[in-house]
């Protein structure tokens, strides 16, 4: 190991983690329109476009130009379905180096042209993110995290919202592609949450529904089910803008978490508790 986890022989993780996200976010865009009808993957509700696969392979063959000894879990390598990630996490997790890919996050607004989807990229070095960027194509927005060195968007410092309870919040959620435990259980909080709060929105992109709560956009965010391709990366980026990251017990975010709560920190506390009582 270099000195620097960040750096091998002076060439920087974080560079190679923008250059990755925004060639495969440039490509994904140019394709809008342009693909096959999309494939289901475990479920009707899951899809998957030759676009996750080739912005996925895209981004495998850049890493490993650079690092060809670096781990790879990407979400389009591994089997479909709710426990992949998990699995994968429990094999790949203790890498020394592992980059953490989800090619195209929201896949189902950009088969249907909803300008809301993102890449997300995350380095782990020793089961710690150590890097996350995640890139809107359609904003041109492009979201960076650095370990103990904070989080930009635009080249300008994130910083977490200032909102001081949950009365006051504009929180984000998902409507999970599992149908039979994850969905009606974050149904549930829906319902649970939305008279508690300022107002919820479901984008569908969990990755840059993360991203904006790093940016002070959202006051928070959760969902049921969610994979560590669709997480890693933000979270350390609401970790560097002053936010807290748990799953919905409260325990710190670690790579195998699915049941994410993420928040500006000043509402966490009673975010869980309403979760918890949902
Ligand atoms: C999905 C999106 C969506 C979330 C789903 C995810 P995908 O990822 O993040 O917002 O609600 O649970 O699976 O399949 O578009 O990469
Ligand atoms: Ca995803
Ligand atoms: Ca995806």
């Amino acid at each position: 190991m270099s000195d620097n986890p960040n750096t091998i022989g002076g060439k920087s993780f974080t560079a190679v983690a923008i250059n990755c996200a925004s060639k495969a976010g440039e490509w994904i865009k140019s394709r809008i329109g342009q693909f096959a009808a999309p494939d289901l993957k475990f479920s009707k509700h899951d899809l998957v476009t030759e676009v996750d696969k080739g912005s996925e392979r895209l981004i495998r063959n850049l890493v490993a130009t650079h690092y060809p000894t670096h781990s790879f879990l990407g979400e389009e390598g591994v089997e479909p379905g709710p426990e992949a990630s998990a699995q994968s996490i429990a094999k790949m997790g203790g890498s020394e180096y592992l980059w953490i890919v989800d090619p195209v996050d929201g896949t189902t607004n950009y088969v249907h042209g909803f300008p809301f989807y993102s890449v997300s990229i995350a380095l782990a070095y020793r089961g710690e993110v150590i890097v996350g960027v995640i890139y809107d194509p359609s904003r041109d927005e492009l979201f960076v995290a650095e370990k103990g060195k904070g989080a930009y968007v635009h080249g300008k410092r994130m910083q977490v919202s200032a909102e001081p309870a949950l009365a006051q919040s504009l929180l984000a959620t998902g409507f999970p592609a599992e149908h039979l435990s994850a969905l009606p259980r974050n149904l549930k909080q829906t319902l649970a949450l939305a008279p508690q709060v300022r107002n919820i929105r479901s984008s569908g992109s969990a990755a840059l529904h993360m991203a904006y709560v790093a940016a002070g956009r959202l006051t928070g965010f959760w969902e049921v089910g969610l994979n560590a391709w669709d997480l890693a990366a933000g979270a350390l980026m609401i970790a560097e803008s002053g936010g807290i990251v748990t799953d919905q017990n409260g325990h710190p975010y670690s790579l195998g978490v699915r049941d994410i709560a993420a928040s500006n920190g000043l509402i966490h506390d009673e975010f869980l508790k309403a979760l918890a009582d949902a």
